[in-house]
């Protein structure tokens, strides 16, 4: 299928594929007759997602293991997977979550600095990688998976948010130069998905969004070019709405919320 804007992509890499909302990508993708070269640590569990579209999909479907943290291994995969054939797209959704613990006031060291690590750190080297993939003979897509968490910040994950938002502003300021190399870029900035909740996370998930659904969304609006799609839209309209409040208003609107004293400042 050509590289054409406004099309589903012909063939894309997905960094961070056998998690919840990785797979459901992978199977929109797939459903759209994309060939797929899958990524992430767990090599079982990327195989069983293979097997799973190649059994669902009339789609080529490759698989291997790669570290973000690790940018050796995935640069093998992204050169491997570039000389079988075009990129057309490559969606970065590898990611680490996980609430505050450290006396409850933000992520435990270890843990904060493995989301900076992988979020961050690894999400830009994967974006290095994507850059050698196209090289201007044809349109090219990256597809970053953030947060509505970069917007605001999260009480309940300073860190997260932090990574979460680091990863927006590194990507809206590539914007304009991948621009120039006919690179597109889009991030996608869910609230809470629905399907599992994570370890120590919040209980408190309004309008949380299944995987499944994020994934179409995602998809759709990069297949439209979209510098940015944020949802679900009522979570997204609050985030709006607070972010231009003044901060202890915020603060205070935010505790109301969710019930959580501590999102209260002072
Ligand atoms: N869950 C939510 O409520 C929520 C909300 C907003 C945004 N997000 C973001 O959406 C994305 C997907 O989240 P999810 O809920 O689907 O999480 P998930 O099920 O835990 O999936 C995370 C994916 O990241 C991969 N990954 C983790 N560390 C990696 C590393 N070092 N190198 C390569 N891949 C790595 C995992 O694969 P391996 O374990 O195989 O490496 C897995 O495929 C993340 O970026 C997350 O921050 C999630």
């Amino acid at each position: 299928m050509p590289a054409n804007r406004q099309q589903p992509p012909g063939r894309a890499i997905i960094v961070g594929a056998a998690g919840q909302l990785g797979a459901a990508l992978a199977d929109d993708l797939a459903a759209a007759g994309c060939d797929l070269g899958l990524c992430g640590r767990d090599g079982q569990a990327l195989a069983a997602l293979a097997d799973r579209l190649r059994g669902r999909h009339a789609v080529d479907i490759r698989h291997k293991e790669g570290d973000v943290t690790r940018p050796a291994t995935l640069a093998d995969f992204f050169s491997a997977y570039g000389a079988s054939g075009p990129v057309d797209w490559v969606v970065i959704n590898a990611g680490i979550g996980g609430a505050r613990a450290l006396g409850g006031v933000m992520e435990d060291v270890a843990t904060g600095e493995r989301m900076v690590a992988v979020n961050l750190v690894g999400a830009l080297t994967a974006i290095r990688l994507a850059l050698d993939l196209f090289d201007g003979s044809r349109p090219g897509r990256i597809v970053v998976i953030a947060s509505l968490a970069a917007y605001i910040g999260s009480p309940e994950s300073p860190v997260y948010a932090a990574t979460k938002a680091g990863l927006r502003a590194a990507c809206l300021s590539l914007r304009p130069a991948l621009a120039a190399r006919d690179v597109g870029v889009t991030i996608a900035n869910p609230g809470y998905l629905a399907d599992r909740v994570a370890d120590g996370a919040a209980n408190w998930r309004p309008f949380a969004t299944p995987a499944d659904v994020a994934a179409r969304r995602i998809v759709k609006a990069a297949i439209r070019g979209r510098a940015e799609i944020a949802f679900p839209w009522q979570m997204a309209l609050l985030v709006r709405l607070l972010a231009s409040l003044p901060v202890r208003l915020r603060e205070r609107l935010y505790s109301r919320l969710s019930g959580d004293p501590l999102a209260r400042g002072t």
